[in-house]
């Protein structure tokens, strides 16, 4: 199976996505390449990440010093606690800037570790192992790193690229369903929003992803990263453009704290019902077609995940929603800043589309409407 490689060109620097079954075996001759100096080498390590992988992981580092730190990746351990807990034990290791800082786990922990990376003696270097489907397709890209606060997720952080970014699909053998779910509903938006092809494609093909299949499970990855680095290139610091990869995001934020962000409902789950109910909206408002809408809610019965929008808006009324929706993070004004679709592969632009509340409470009832 070949490996897949994007180059991604942007500032400070440039960098590669490596994508496929046993990529991790090109690590060590990369790391020699970037990173000539380095002695050093932290790995903050997802604790779930399996056994075998860890170990063929220190293998392949074995020339270095290594210091392993382990990390049990939850939203509360995505703290600032947690990132000055792992900068002094650098500072007391005497890791310096030509050292290494390696990211191994999903999105929480390289958001973390980007994140220590970014800030320890003004950046170190720093190179991402995404392992859950969430983190290969979508948080490994762009560099946003963070942590959240207790006034909410992702509050703090900075803008840091990593050295490489590499991404070895055997290790998503081990993944929750729930949380292949959460990687292929970033596919999927991926595809609404930029890619009519790979949406017909995903149509003919999921069933081949969700069954892990190499080249088609590659071949998604690829287009995701693609797709993300899109918009991520245009806009790097997320003022105007990067804002459509929130389709089906503000209603799935409002779900998340809802919810509190309990066990209740996975942000992949959030992410599909959210994405349904804002292709609704944009049939309300007119901008889509009703067959869009259908070609979404077909690809959503023939994967089974119609249960979504089924079982989070059955007690939840849209309405107890709309506190939320008001805090999303796109508003700047009063109005609700919605990215709705006006196609497969079509969407509004950022700031176009403001909907007000009381026109939201109208359309309330209609978008959980059974026969909609
Ligand atoms: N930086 C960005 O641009 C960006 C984009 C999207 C999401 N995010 C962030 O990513 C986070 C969500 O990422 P996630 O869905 O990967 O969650 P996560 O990091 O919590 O991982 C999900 C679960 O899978 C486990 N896990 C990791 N790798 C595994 C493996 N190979 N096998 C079995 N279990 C494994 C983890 O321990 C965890 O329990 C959120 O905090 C979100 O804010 C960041």
């Amino acid at each position: 199976m070949k490996i897949q490689e994007i180059k991604f060109k942007g500032s400070p620097h440039s960098y590669s996505v490596l994508i496929g079954n046993k990529t991790l075996n090109l690590l060590p001759n990369k790391i020699k390449s970037l990173c000539p100096k380095t002695k050093k080498i932290a790995l903050i390590l997802d604790r779930n990440v399996p056994k075998k992988f860890k170990k063929f992981l220190k293998n392949k580092l074995n020339k270095y010093e290594l210091v392993i730190l382990n990390f049990h990746a939850s939203e509360k351990s995505k703290s600032i606690k947690t990132v000055n807990l792992f900068v002094e034990k650098l500072l007391q290791l005497n890791f310096n800037r030509a050292d290494l800082i390696l990211g191994v786990g999903g999105g929480i922990t390289g958001d973390v570790a980007g994140f220590v990376a970014s800030i320890y003696k003004r950046g170190i270097n720093y190179i991402n192992i995404p392992t859950t489907l969430l983190a290969q397709v979508d948080a490994s890209i762009g560099g946003k790193t963070g942590v959240n606060s207790n006034y909410g997720k992702n509050l703090i952080g900075s803008f840091y690229q990593p050295k490489l970014v590499v991404s070895d699909t055997s290790v998503l053998d081990s993944l929750s369903k729930i949380d292949f779910i959460c990687g292929y509903a970033e596919i999927l938006k991926h595809a609404i929003i930029k890619d009519k092809n790979f949406f017909y494609w995903l149509k003919k093909n999921s069933k081949n992803i969700f069954s892990k299949k190499p080249d088609h499970l590659n071949y998604a990855i690829k287009k995701s990263c693609l797709i993300k680095m899109f918009f991520v290139n245009q806009d790097v610091n997320e003022r105007n453009q990067r804002m459509i990869l929130n389709f089906g995001h503000t209603f799935a934020h409002a779900l998340e704290i809802n919810n509190k962000f309990s066990k209740k409902i996975s942000h992949g789950e959030a992410v599909l019902t959210g994405m349904m109910l804002e292709a609704r909206l944009s049939v309300l408002t007119g901008l889509c077609s009703y067959k869009t809408l259908n070609d979404i809610v077909n690809i959503y019965k023939e994967n089974s995940l119609s249960y979504t929008l089924k079982k989070f808006s059955k007690s939840e009324s849209i309405k107890k929603l709309l506190p939320f929706l008001k805090n999303d993070k796109k508003n700047d004004d009063k109005k609700i800043n919605f990215v709705l679709l006006k196609a497969i592969g079509k969407t509004t632009q950022p700031n176009k589309n403001k909907i007000t509340l009381k026109d939201l409470k109208k359309f309330s009832n209609l978008l959980i409407n059974r026969n909609f």
